[in-house]
């Protein structure tokens, strides 16, 4: 793409988001859905296109970590570390929201969820733009996120005004989100940024996450493809599965996502994406290592494989 297309395409996007319009916005993790977190009424329409229920926060997108103190009030330091460690990057903090933080963008809560994400055409449009974007994946609820400009096409291409073709996405799965709003802070959904980055940074305890679900997204089934999947912890597992298997109809396949935890993340939606297109019935997974991007990926297949609600 030259740059006068991009530049014109980034500036396309703005004009959207101004208009108060939806966009397909490209990150490092996947595709978001994305809409002026400060107008209502963009806001209601994201729910609307995703079919998502309404207490189902958004994390807000911004283009510095400076701009934190905007839709945060008093963020902890564990948060104020964080940001600076990881930002530009797949890390969402949940901070105690500001007062001009829309109720409909964190379905009522006291917590926003905030990230700056490191893809360059999202950060330019977000500097440009110069206020919040909310943006859900921009996949319908409960189904397998996009990582191309062609899955969201695909999936939303009708009920949305612009897709802002990035690539394909460099890590393939959500960011991590931590808690600050609760002390220690609790590692809500393992993304992007592993586990032991966080307590590194942080320096301090990091609590395990407790009482119901805050993140939809650990709701027990969720980024589920069509097919059903069977999960398997190596290779030698996965044949076995895929011979009793022999007896049932119906179309399987294996794949092994054991070899390298970040090609893993990188393709794990859009194999699942593929094998529903392909008419797989049942996809036999041998899952990564549970290191670093792994712990994501097993969680992301984990609910892909839970039984559907
Ligand atoms: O990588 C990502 O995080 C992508 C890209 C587009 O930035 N976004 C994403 O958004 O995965 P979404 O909406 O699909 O998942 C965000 C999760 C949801 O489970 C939501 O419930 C949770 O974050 N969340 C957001 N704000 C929250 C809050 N204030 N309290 C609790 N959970 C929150
Ligand atoms: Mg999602």
């Amino acid at each position: 793409m030259t740059t006068d297309r991009r530049r014109g395409d980034i500036d396309r996007a703005v004009h959207v988001l101004r208009s108060g319009g939806l966009i397909g916005l490209p990150t490092e993790t996947v595709y978001g859905l994305g809409a002026d977190a400060s107008n209502e009424a963009a806001v209601r329409r994201i729910f609307a296109v995703k079919g998502r229920p309404a207490d189902h926060p958004l994390i807000v997108h911004i283009g510095h970590a400076a701009a934190l103190d905007v839709w945060a009030d008093a963020p902890s330091l564990a948060a104020r570390r964080l940001a600076e460690a990881c930002w530009p990057g797949p890390l969402t903090l949940l901070v105690p929201k500001s007062s001009s933080v829309l109720d409909v963008v964190t379905g009522g809560r006291a917590t926003v969820g905030v990230r700056v994400p490191s893809h360059p055409m999202a950060l330019a449009v977000l500097r440009a733009f110069a206020g919040g974007v909310a943006a859900p994946s921009a996949n319908r609820f409960g189904k397998v996120s996009p990582t191309t400009a062609a899955h969201v096409l695909a999936d939303l291409g009708d009920d949305i005004d612009f897709v802002l073709d990035g690539g394909p996405c460099d890590i393939g799965v959500e960011s991590t989100i931590v808690d600050c709003s609760v002390e220690p802070p609790q590692i809500l959904r393992p993304g992007g940024v592993s586990a032991a980055r966080v307590h590194a940074v942080i320096a301090g305890a990091v609590g395990e996450p407790d009482g119901p679900s805050r993140a939809s997204g650990m709701l027990p089934s969720h980024y589920a493809p069509t097919c059903g999947i069977e999960v398997v912890t190596s290779l030698t597992d996965g044949k076995a599965t895929m011979a009793r298997l022999d007896a049932q109809p119906g179309r399987r396949e294996l794949i092994d996502l054991s070899i390298d935890s970040n090609a893993a993340a990188r393709d794990l939606y859009g194999i699942l994406r593929d094998a529903d297109r392909r008419g797989v019935d049942i996809l036999v997974v041998v899952e990564p290592a549970d290191d670093g991007i792994g712990a994501a990926v097993r969680d992301r297949l984990r609910k892909a494989a839970a039984p559907r609600v």
